[in-house]
């Protein structure tokens, strides 16, 4: 389905508001964005400003990163993690969304640091991100979601509004009117990429063995003679698990997990 066709009829009203706003901006440019125009694989529609916010925040974005917006829009995303210090591209397959986008940054001052490409983003490579941003779809979410696996660990993807499947976010927050969103896609939702983890550890500590399912995990520690179940969590390359009553905390180390 279109995310288009998503959109409830206050949304539809809010999205012409919002185009009649952008037409009366961008008038002089000679090209004018309109909420719901064609974008190969969804439409566009902007997040509004104080999701963006929210998402970054969530990401914790910082100078030391860099972030790519998939299907980028009007750049919004990318300029605002640009006026964070991060270094900052979004990919857009709208040429015309594109050059309005490198107009923006300029406007805004961050040209040096938010750029901007024309291009799919499915023949995207995006494995230099510390941050993925995106607002696509659920089914795009999931196409994507063996690439996003395999980026490096610790590696952080906010979505707004749509899930990937049976992976759980790690953290959801939902913006109200009262918080300058509403009345849809007011949602962040955010994965932290996990290291592999799951196989046999022998330790100090005993012997771990880990099954994994995205970032949750079970298993057994096996220490003093006995062999204990257990139930965790790794959130990039930090391990935490219960076992026998007693949480225990490590990092993986390359290949080797460091247990505390
Ligand atoms: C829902 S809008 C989100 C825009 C922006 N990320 C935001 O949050 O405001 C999705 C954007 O993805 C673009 N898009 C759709 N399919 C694409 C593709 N295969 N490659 C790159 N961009 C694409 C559309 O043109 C549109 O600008």
């Amino acid at each position: 389905m279109r995310l288009l066709g998503r959109l409830p009829g206050q949304l539809a009203v809010a999205g012409l508001c919002i185009s009649a706003a952008l037409g009366i901006a961008f008038a002089q440019s000679g090209f004018e964005p309109r909420v719901g125009q064609e974008g190969k694989d969804v439409v566009w529609v902007p997040t509004p400003q104080a999701l963006v916010d929210r998402m970054l925040n969530m990401a914790r974005v910082t100078k030391e990163d860099f972030v790519m917006d998939l299907g980028s829009g009007d750049g919004r995303t990318v300029i605002t993690a640009a006026k964070r210090g991060a270094r900052a591209l979004g990919v857009e397959y709208n040429p015309d969304m594109v050059e309005l986008s490198k107009r923006n940054a300029a406007k805004e001052g961050v040209a040096g640091r938010a750029t901007f490409v024309k291009a799919d983003l499915f023949e995207t490579d995006f494995s230099r991100a510390s941050v993925v941003t995106m607002f696509l779809l659920p089914e795009i979410n999931l196409k994507l979601r063996p690439k996003i696996l395999g980026l490096k660990a610790g590696t952080r993807i906010v979505s707004n509004s749509f899930d990937m499947g049976d992976w759980r976010a790690d953290e959801t927050a939902t913006l109200t009117a009262a918080d300058g969103c509403g009345p849809s896609y007011c949602t962040a939702l955010l994965w932290i990429v996990p290291a592999r983890v799951a196989g046999t550890h022998k330790l100090p500590q005993g012997e771990l063995t880990l099954t994994q399912e995205y970032q949750m995990l079970s298993g057994t520690l096996r220490t003093e003679g006995r062999t204990l179940a257990l139930e965790g969590k790794v959130r990039g390359e930090i391990v935490s698990f219960t076992a026998g009553g007693r949480e225990y905390r490590g990092r993986m180390n390359g290949g080797s997990l460091e247990l505390r």
